[in-house]
Formats: C-alpha cells, sequence, structure tokens
C-alpha cells in the first residue's frame, strides 16, 4: 500500500496528514512547529493499531471522513441513498495538493472534496467538504461532516444555554458511545451552540493541551464526540440535515459549513490567543480594525413598544451628554407594532407614532454627533400584518398543517424569490430613505415546519439569510449589522462574516453577564461582543445591581447603555459618563488586546485580564458571597516577568479600612511582571455584586 502524506504549518505548529490510497487522509501530527523535520513516513508506520479479537480482520480506519463502506462501524462521516440503494462508499484517492484532496469512487459514483487550509499566523485550521453526485440516479444526503477530528483526550467542555442564561459550561468525561449536541431550531441555538473542547484530564484556562471546534453555521447543526468500542475518540461536525432537504442530481454539489479546529498546550487562553485573531483578521477579514466600536445607546429597555418621538429625542439628549456615539431605535417603530403580537413583515415607519416619518429622530440622533442603527425582524412576519393579509402563503410550512406561533409570529419563507425580494426592497427602501448605518437584525422563534414547497428548507432558509445579508452590505458598504437572536441563539463564525456585533444575550444583569461573557469569549474576541449597562434592577432577573458593577461588567465588551436615563439621578449619569469615558480611553486595549481568564481561587470571584504591549486591565467581580473573609490575592500570568507596571486601581475604593496604602489612597503601585505573575493582586473585601479593577501601565521597559 503506497501513502503519501502532506503538511500544513500555521502560528508556530504543524500538522501532518497522510493520504492512503483508499479512504479519507488522516491526521498524524498536530504539534509543535516541525522545522525541517519530515514526519510523513514516521506517521505512515504508526498508524497500523493492535488487531483484538472480535474486530474486522483489517481494523477500522478513523479518517477525516470515516466510511462504513471502508469498514468503519462507528459513526459514518457520510451517510446518503438513492431511492432506498444505500450508499456503500470506498472512496480513493485522486488527488491532494495543497490541502485539497480530491477523492473519488465510481461504482458509489461521488465525488468527495476536503479542503484543510491553516491560517499562517494563528495555526487555526479549517476544514469543509463537498459531494457531488457523478450518477444520473438522484442522491439523497443524510450526513456530510465537515471533518472527523481524532481526539486524544476525552474531557469534553460544551455548552448549554437558554433565553438569559446564554453559553452555560458544561464539562463531562467522555466514556463509552456517543456525547452528542443537535440542533433544530433554525438558528445557531441558544440549548446546543456549535462549540465544543477537548482537553486533557484537568485542563483549564491556563493548562493543559486542548482542542477547541467550532462549527460555523447558523442553521441546524450535529456535534459529536464518539467513543469507539477500540477507546480511539472521533469527534465530528455538520450541518443537520432533515429528510429529502438535500438530493442532487447529477453534477450536483452539496458544501457542508467550515469547521474550525485549533489547537492549544495552554489550557482555553490559549484556544482564545489563536481563535482571537483569527477572527479579527479572518473571519472578519480585519474590519473592525481600526474602527472604534461606537458606544451605542439601545432605546428597547427604556420605553419598549412605547415610542414617542418626544420621549425618545430626550433620551437621545441624555444618551449624547453621558458619552454615547450610536443610538440604536429598538423595536416598536413600525406600522401596527403596539406589542409583540402584530406588525412584523410590515417595514414602514408607525405614522401614528412618527407622524412625521423617522426623519426628525434621526436629525436629532446626528445633530447630536451619534450615528443612527434601527431594529428589524426580516425573517418573520404577524399574522396580523398587511405582508401576510395580502400573502398568507408566503410562510414556511404546508398546507393543511397548524403551524405553532412562537412570540406571535411566523416564519417567512426566504428561499422563495418574491418573498426574498419583498423583503429586501422593503430594507432597502428604509436604508435609502433615512440615514441608517446600523441594523439590529433580531430573529426571535424557533424554525418548526421549517418546509418550502413541500420539501425541507431549513437549508436554502439559512443560506437565503446570509444572501440579504450580503446583498445589503454590498448595496450599503458601511452598514453594520448586529446578530441577535432572542439575545444570543445566533452566535457563530458564519454570521459573523456579515455582521459586527453579537447581542450575547438578553440579560443585562451583570452578575449574569460576567458568566455569560466569560464562556463567550473562549471563542469571540470582546469587540464583537455587545454588553449594556441596563437599569438598576434587572427586568430579566430579580436582581439590583449597583452602577459600578453594571459599568465595569459592560466596559470590556463593546460598550452600551439601555435603559431609561431618566430615571438616573444627575449623580448616576455622572458616574455613567465617567465609565463611558473610561472605556473610551482604554477602547483600543479592550478591543485589540489579549484577553485571559484568570483563576482565583475562590470560584465566585471571576476574574479576567486584556493585556498589550503597553499595560493592562484587570477585572474581578465577585458574583455570590465570598467564601472567605478575605479574598486570596489574584494571580495574574501572562505579563512580561521583567517590566515593571504601576499598578492603579480606578474602580470605586474598597470598604478595607486596612489594605495595600497606595492602592487605598488610589496611588500606584510599582510591581514587576513576575510578582504579578507569581504573587499576585492584592483584592479588597468583595461583597457579592461588587467588581473592581486595575489599571496596570507598563512603564520599564
Ligand atoms: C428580542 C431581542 C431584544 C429586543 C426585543 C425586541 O428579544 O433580543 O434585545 O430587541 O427582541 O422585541
Amino acid at each position: 500500500m503506497t501513502m503519501t502524506g502532506f503538511r500544513l504549518d500555521g502560528g508556530n505548529q504543524s500538522l501532518v496528514f497522510v493520504t492512503p490510497p483508499t479512504g479519507a487522509p488522516r491526521l498524524g501530527y498536530w504539534g509543535p512547529d516541525l522545522g525541517e523535520l519530515d514526519l510523513v513516513d514516521q506517521v505512515m508506520a504508526l498508524l497500523p493499531r493492535a488487531l483484538p479479537g472480535g474486530m474486522l480482520d483489517q481494523g477500522e480506519a478513523l479518517s477525516w471522513l470515516p466510511e462504513p463502506g471502508q469498514g468503519f462501524t462507528g459513526y459514518p462521516g457520510l451517510a446518503g441513498h438513492r431511492n432506498g440503494q444505500t450508499l456503500i462508499s470506498q472512496l480513493a484517492l485522486v488527488s491532494a495538493e495543497a490541502g485539497r484532496v480530491v477523492l473519488q469512487d465510481d461504482l458509489a459514483a461521488i465525488r468527495l472534496e476536503i479542503v484543510l487550509a491553516v491560517d499562517p499566523a494563528t495555526g487555526v485550521l479549517s476544514s469543509r467538504t463537498r459531494l457531488t453526485n457523478l450518477d444520473p440516479v438522484p442522491l439523497t444526503l443524510d450526513w456530510l461532516a465537515a471533518g472527523a477530528f481524532e481526539s486524544p483526550h476525552a474531557q469534553m467542555l460544551m455548552f448549554d444555554g437558554r433565553w438569559t442564561r446564554e453559553f452555560i459550561p458544561v464539562r463531562q468525561t467522555l466514556t463509552t458511545g456517543l456525547l452528542m449536541k443537535e440542533n433544530r431550531t433554525g438558528h445557531t441555538s441558544h440549548h446546543a451552540p456549535p462549540f465544543m473542547v477537548a482537553g486533557e484530564p484537568g485542563f483549564g484556562e491556563q493548562m493543559g493541551e486542548v482542542y477547541g471546534l467550532h462549527l460555523a453555521w447558523s442553521g441546524d447543526h450535529r456535534m459529536f464526540a464518539e467513543r469507539l468500542r477500540d477507546g480511539r475518540i472521533q469527534i465530528q461536525a455538520g450541518e443537520l440535515l432533515h429528510p429529502g432537504e438535500v438530493i442532487l442530481a447529477r453534477g450536483e454539489t452539496y458544501d457542508s459549513p467550515t469547521l474550525y479546529l485549533a489547537r492549544s498546550e495552554t489550557g482555553l487562553n490559549g484556544l482564545s490567543d489563536r481563535l482571537h485573531p483569527f477572527v479579527r483578521d479572518q473571519i472578519m477579514a480585519g474590519r473592525l480594525r481600526g474602527s472604534p466600536r461606537p458606544v451605542n445607546y439601545n432605546t428597547w429597555e427604556a420605553v419598549y413598544f412605547g415610542h414617542d418621538p418626544a420621549t425618545l429625542m430626550g433620551l437621545a439628549d441624555l444618551a449624547a451628554e453621558v458619552g454615547a456615539e450610536r443610538y440604536v431605535l429598538d423595536d416598536g417603530w413600525f406600522r401596527g407594532r403596539p406589542n409583540d403580537r402584530s406588525g412584523l413583515g410590515d417595514w414602514s415607519v408607525d405614522a401614528t407614532k412618527y407622524p412625521q416619518g423617522l426623519k426628525p429622530l434621526i436629525d436629532h440622533v446626528r445633530s447630536l454627533g451619534m450615528a443612527f442603527g434601527l431594529w428589524v425582524e426580516p425573517e418573520m412576519a404577524n399574522a396580523d400584518s398587511d405582508l401576510l393579509r395580502a400573502h398568507p402563503d408566503w410562510i414556511l410550512g404546508i398546507p393543511g398543517r397548524i403551524q405553532p406561533l412562537g412570540r406571535g409570529q411566523y416564519v417567512l419563507d426566504l428561499t422563495r424569490p418574491e418573498v426574498f425580494d419583498n423583503i429586501r426592497g422593503q430594507i432597502e427602501a428604509l436604508l435609502s430613505e433615512y440615514e441608517i448605518s446600523y441594523l439590529k437584525w433580531d430573529m426571535n422563534r424557533d424554525l418548526t415546519h421549517a418546509l418550502s414547497a413541500g420539501r425541507s428548507a431549513a437549508h436554502s432558509q439559512t443560506l437565503a439569510v446570509y444572501r440579504l445579508m450580503d446583498g445589503l452590505k454590498a448595496r450599503y458598504p458601511n452598514l453594520e449589522i448586529e446578530s441577535c437572536s432572542s439575545g444570543g441563539g445566533r452566535a457563530d463564525y458564519e454570521i459573523l462574516k456579515r455582521t459586527d456585533r453579537i447581542w450575547v444575550s438578553d440579560c443585562n444583569d451583570p452578575v449574569e453577564r460576567q458568566a455569560i461573557q466569560r464562556s463567550f469569549s473562549i471563542f469571540f474576541p470582546p469587540e464583537v461582543m455587545g454588553s449594556h449597562i441596563g437599569p438598576a434592577a434587572a427586568h430579566t432577573t430579580a436582581r439590583t445591581a449597583s452602577l459600578a458593577m453594571r459599568g465595569l461588567t459592560a466596559l470590556f465588551g463593546h460598550m452600551g447603555m439601555e435603559a431609561d436615563l431618566r430615571a438616573f439621578t444627575p449623580e448616576e449619569r455622572q458616574q455613567l459618563s465617567a465609565l463611558i469615558a473610561l472605556h473610551k480611553v482604554h477602547r483600543d486595549l479592550l478591543h485589540g488586546g489579549r484577553l485571559a481568564r484568570l483563576i482565583h481561587p475562590d470560584p465566585s470571584c471571576l476574574a479576567f485580564m486584556v493585556s498589550n504591549n503597553t499595560g493592562a486591565l484587570v477585572s474581578a467581580a465577585q458574583v455570590e458571597t465570598p467564601a472567605t473573609s478575605v479574598l486570596a490575592h489574584l494571580r495574574v500570568p501572562g505579563l512580561a516577568p521583567d517590566a515593571q507596571y504601576d499598578v492603579r486601581m480606578i474602580s470605586k475604593a474598597p470598604r478595607s479600612a486596612r489594605w495595600i496604602p497606595p492602592l487605598l489612597k488610589g496611588q500606584a503601585l510599582r510591581l514587576s511582571g513576575a510578582a504579578l505573575g507569581a504573587a499576585g493582586l492584592p483584592l479588597p473585601v468583595l461583597r457579592a455584586g461588587e467588581a473592581v479593577v486595575f489599571e496596570l501601565t507598563r512603564v520599564i521597559p
């Protein structure tokens, strides 16, 4: 058997794939950069495994796309049929050039391409697959993985979640069988976001070898880890295809979403060190670099559906006064929208609420030096809308089946050109008529009955949403889009290719937010993370938080406010201004630096640092009552060990009477990176719901 292989390098790492004559490539090495070392022969020599009794004579090849037709009995990488005749594939290598591997099976009449690439700067691996039907009989595709990664580790970190509590980390050790997350909601989902980490036992924020995986897809997906009976572990991810959803005629192809993978030897922080720059420069093509994220003011929690121009202009005055740079008019501005039961689909301004249209408000906002943004939910319509009264059949579904409502609304069938064109036309009319440079693009219900013309259509609906956004972005190059789906239900790298901010959660309670943002930050850099200062009493929890806690939490993302500023006292508005000013002073650091989650021995103290070569900001937030009366020092590793830093506490003075005197007096304490890493920062007494932020200014060298 002759085998060759190829190597991909990037981010001081190398990957060696071998390409057997039959079956997909196999990843034989992923580790430190191999330099001059050629490992292909050795990797090949190491592939054969001992063969126990009770298994097939040839063993089971766990390739990048394992095939039952090659004798693989675990979860297959590919499944499909032709009129009920199961596909038994035995793919053979055609070519492998620069990460593009072509395989073909003449008998099964399919061609498979696997496209593997490593980002030179960060070492992030991307993998996608493309299947072509070569037979006149149509091929029904049931599953095509974007790749199958053989994980050396069984300890898994996956994410659960729900509305107002996104990105809940769940750790578990894979024993036998499958640990699977499926999503059938038609958006990236709250409950099964397509992110997974596999790491060595005990891996943490700053230690352990870990592999992070993310399927970049905003529709239905399946992601799983499987321990095979011989002990090996595979992780696969791909689009969840509904019965009959993808049927390929001769010559037609199906493209999987892209699976992104990163490897770190320094725990989850090491993953973020690779993924954050990758998102900044590759996923977002550097478009936020050099574009300071404007501080948003969002009207939702201030007025909900109760719009009147005078109030909204008054709020704009107050927002501008405290430092907002963009004003986002949330839900409630359009025709027939007194509440969330009607109006979606009719994207023209409500003439009763805005007798002169939006122009006076927009002019006013712009005269205050703020950009103007508008909330829309283009994929949806209420039955009580002119759109659905005229075209009741424009929703996804099938005649004769009653579709359950979600938030009183239906999903439009954007796969139909006339529906797509109508919605695009309505949004373009708004963007052409008004000075709108930002859309908060919402999506507030799960897809059920995702059928179009009798066929499953979640796949083509997802592509239609991308097309709609891409078309608007192309026509209005300065338009920014925020991705929102009842909070953080649409957070993935594919949506981020065409959006500029993710509304991570409808929960503005800073205690919850500290946890949500912490998990979110593993895969996403802070500048895309929408984070708002809400009212004192959070609308989504029964908790009240100080302005300091709310502000110091929002400070570390793409900052904004979402509260009725009329309810703030003049002193509170001054405090708000100071918090926003603080954000602006540190915006370059916050949105371009390195974010590292820190570990405090008390797990109720959530701490992290954002640093660059001029210094750092360190935040420690107490989300519950501390376990002990005094908090241990917070170790801050990762700074230049021999550099000196002037450390100042920039949040409000702590309660502690006796503490480090200079810090207590607001003066600087000079400490080396080595001391900060080993001895750590002294923390004041923090009660539940309090936070402290330190500024570290690098002074020497
Ligand atoms: C969703 C969003 C909120 C807000 C409302 C408006 O719930 O997540 O931020 O925009 O819709 O109806």
